[in-house]
């Protein structure tokens, strides 16, 4: 059984390919929504285990197709958190568990 714990934001605040962080209780969370679906992870790049970005609240490339590590250009899956390209292809970014309520908050999960 899941249990919703934080609301750590609103859907109205996340654009269709876009993403944004937010300060929660476990750290820095970037969300993105694609196709409807909100996925959810921690904003630190596999890589060097550092915050993805460099301008604030920029977390997707140019094509808004993938998240990116402005650092050394990682490209990581909407959908897994997967990298795709650059130094840490293969790995992933940490999953965060979230849920949507009726509300409209997105909710860390436990
Ligand atoms: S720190 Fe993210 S690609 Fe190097």
């Amino acid at each position: 059984m899941t249990t919703m714990t934080e609301c750590i934001a609103k859907t109205e605040q996340i654009e269709e390919r876009d993403a944004r962080s937010f300060d929660t209780s476990i750290g820095e969370v970037i969300i993105t929504q694609r196709d409807g679906l909100f996925y959810a992870y921690k904003n630190s790049c596999p890589h060097l285990n550092i915050s993805l970005e460099f301008q604030e609240q920029q977390f997707m490339d140019l094509d808004h197709e993938y998240l990116i590590c402005a650092n050394h250009g990682a490209l990581f899956e909407t959908e897994t958190g997967r990298c795709v390209a650059g130094p840490c292809l293969g790995k992933s970014l940490v999953h965060v568990p979230i849920q949507v309520h009726s509300d409209g908050g997105i909710y860390l999960v436990a």
